[in-house]
């Protein structure tokens, strides 16, 4: 067994075992990758200012995310097609988030579907949506998820046309994997990945399948896929699904203060600065650049979370003091469901959790609460 200090180990490991196919969806952006790129890279731009001889004894990272309690503030991001990185995997990524603590948020493109991930875990979960022409599949939707007892709707903003996404139009990705001559050649190289893929049925989207109008298989499921992003999504159908949900509301997406703005007039519970991990506007500065801005329009007024490029506790302190009162990680689960199921998930849980606390004291903070800018050094023209 790999002695497992950081997420970097865990992306080795996950690169070996899963196709090229599903292993380029999840390490990619669209374009040219430069929002990507620069989602990980300005991070290393803050450094961090040590302090010493402050009493470190009953430090605390846990907190609170839209009234959930957690054990520190970070949630698993929605991630389509998780349940192709490793067989089940929203339910080992979900039932991995449950036993440390901290949220799990099922995509509306997840392979299992909400009753399955429900069915095997016992806390709530979020349910993250994308918003369809057909109304009537999207209120379905909405009512599958509160049957099955999802206590937040991450309702995602930034994805009504999809980014071009030039890695996965090479590799001609779907789910189940279309064989040609190439993804069988690759997929016969990933024997552990075969085997654990052999022992469920669940291959493609649960959601969709067998609920949407005219999807009955996977035949029919690409073609309505990839008409079905609604173009005409705006705030007042915001407002409708706000109202149709009921509960907790988190928009996704936003990295503009206006956004931000009206985010906060349909009465968004929370907002997450995001660009979907550079998937979607190529160019988009990146999130952690975006986030003081956006916490200085509305910060004091709705909780701010953010996504995009955390890979370590260090990344997490680093949102935390520029205000997010939250975060997620994307890539940094699919890295360890993919090398090693639930278990990699916990350990990609694991590092991120003492990465945070052991820098948290070394900066001389004894609790997430304290963390501010007093704790960073930021280039001039970072912003
Ligand atoms: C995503 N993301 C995403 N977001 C969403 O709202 N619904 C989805 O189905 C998906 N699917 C998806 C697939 C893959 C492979 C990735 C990498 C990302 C975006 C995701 O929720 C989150 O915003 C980013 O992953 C955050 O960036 P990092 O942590 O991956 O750098």
């Amino acid at each position: 067994m790999p002695v497992i200090t950081n997420v970097d180990d865990l992306h080795r490991i996950y690169k070996r075992r899963v196709p090229k196919m599903f292993y380029d969806y999840c390490q990619s952006g669209s374009w040219t990758e430069q929002t990507f790129r620069e989602n990980e890279t300005d991070f290393d731009k803050i450094r961090l200012r040590q302090r010493v001889a402050v009493d470190m004894t009953g430090r605390s990272v846990a907190t609170q995310m839209v009234g959930r309690d957690v054990a520190m503030p970070v949630a698993l991001a929605p991630v389509g097609l998780t349940g192709m990185q490793h067989a089940d995997g929203e339910i080992l990524a979900a039932k991995a988030a449950e036993a440390f603590g901290v949220p799990f948020t099922l995509s509306t493109m997840s392979i299992c579907s909400i009753e399955d991930v429900a069915k095997r875990t016992k806390k709530p979960f979020w349910f993250q949506l994308y918003v369809m022409k057909d109304e009537e599949f999207v209120d379905n939707l909405i009512g599958r998820a509160k049957a099955a007892g999802c206590d937040a709707l991450v309702l995602t903003l930034d994805l009504q046309i999809l980014g071009q996404r030039h890695k996965d139009l090479k590799n001609g990705l779907s789910a189940p994997p279309k064989l040609t001559p190439a993804t069988i050649a690759n997929l016969m190289t990933k024997v552990g990945w075969g085997l654990q893929m052999s022992k469920t049925t669940r291959r493609t989207f649960g959601n969709i399948v067998g609920h949407a109008k005219g999807v009955s298989d996977t035949s029919s499921l690409s073609s309505w896929t990839a008409e079905q992003f609604d173009p005409k999504l705006d705030w007042d159908k915001v407002r409708r699904i706000k109202e149709k949900w009921g509960g907790k509301l988190i928009l996704k997406g936003i990295l503009d203060a206006e956004d931000a703005r009206m985010a906060l007039q349909v009465g968004a519970d929370a907002i997450i600065v995001s660009n979907h991990g550079g998937r979607q506007l190529d160019g988009a500065l990146s999130s952690i650049r975006m986030l003081p801005e956006i916490v200085d329009a509305v910060g004091s007024q709705v909780e701010v979370h953010m996504d995009g490029g955390i890979r370590s506790g260090q990344d997490v302190l680093k949102a935390m003091a520029l205000g997010a009162k939250g975060t997620y990680i994307g890539r940094a689960f699919i890295y360890g469901l993919g090398a090693m199921g639930q278990e990699g998930v916990k350990h990609t849980l694991d590092v991120i959790h003492k990465e945070l606390d052991v820098t948290m004291a070394l900066c001389g903070e004894r609790n997430i609460h304290d963390l501010g800018p007093h704790n960073l050094l930021v280039p001039k023209d970072f912003r």
